[in-house]
């Protein structure tokens, strides 16, 4: 059942669409910052609020990947893993990552700190390998000084 300041919220969202099924994405996106993801629960409290089916929503959130169907930690890393990134070395970033992290890719730490994915192409190619952590990119991370730019990266996340 939607809370009622979850209501409101996405009352206010619908504000900004023409119908209620095209604002399933961002409603999708305001509920998840409520509840931190999506479980089958939140989508089965969404689906009549939007005249959607919860098959519909699990599509959409199955599909876009900043909506997340399992847990996450508070702070998502993605490590960009398309062609310029991965020339210019996501793979050792990404391991020195899951090393330093000890966790694998779609993992989340112990005390649910950070989850660690990849991504499509983060935009930012002429600075490849890059990150996101949350929505701060970091760029330029090629191997040489890559402990200690993690080290400070990593510190800046709380
Ligand atoms: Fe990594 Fe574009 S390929 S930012």
């Amino acid at each position: 059942m939607l809370s009622e300041e979850e209501q409101e919220t996405l009352t206010r969202e619908l504000a900004r669409y023409p119908n209620r099924r095209a604002a399933s994405i961002d409603c999708l996106m305001r509920l998840q910052e409520s509840r931190g993801w999506l479980s089958d629960e939140a989508l089965a409290d969404l689906a009549p609020f939007l005249g959607s089916s919860v098959h519909e929503l699990d599509s959409l959130a199955t599909f876009y990947n900043r909506l997340h169907r399992r847990p996450v930690g508070r702070h998502l890393i993605r490590v960009c893993d398309s062609v310029s990134c991965w020339i210019m070395g996501s793979d050792a970033l990404c391991a020195a990552l899951r090393g330093r992290l000890g966790i694998d890719l779609g993992g989340t730490t112990a005390d649910g700190r950070y989850t660690l994915l990849t991504a499509q192409c983060l935009g930012a190619c002429d600075h490849a390998p890059v990150l996101a952590i949350d929505d701060e990119q970091h760029l330029g991370l090629e191997p040489e000084g890559l402990s200690e730019r993690l080290d400070r990266i990593l510190e800046g996340a709380d």
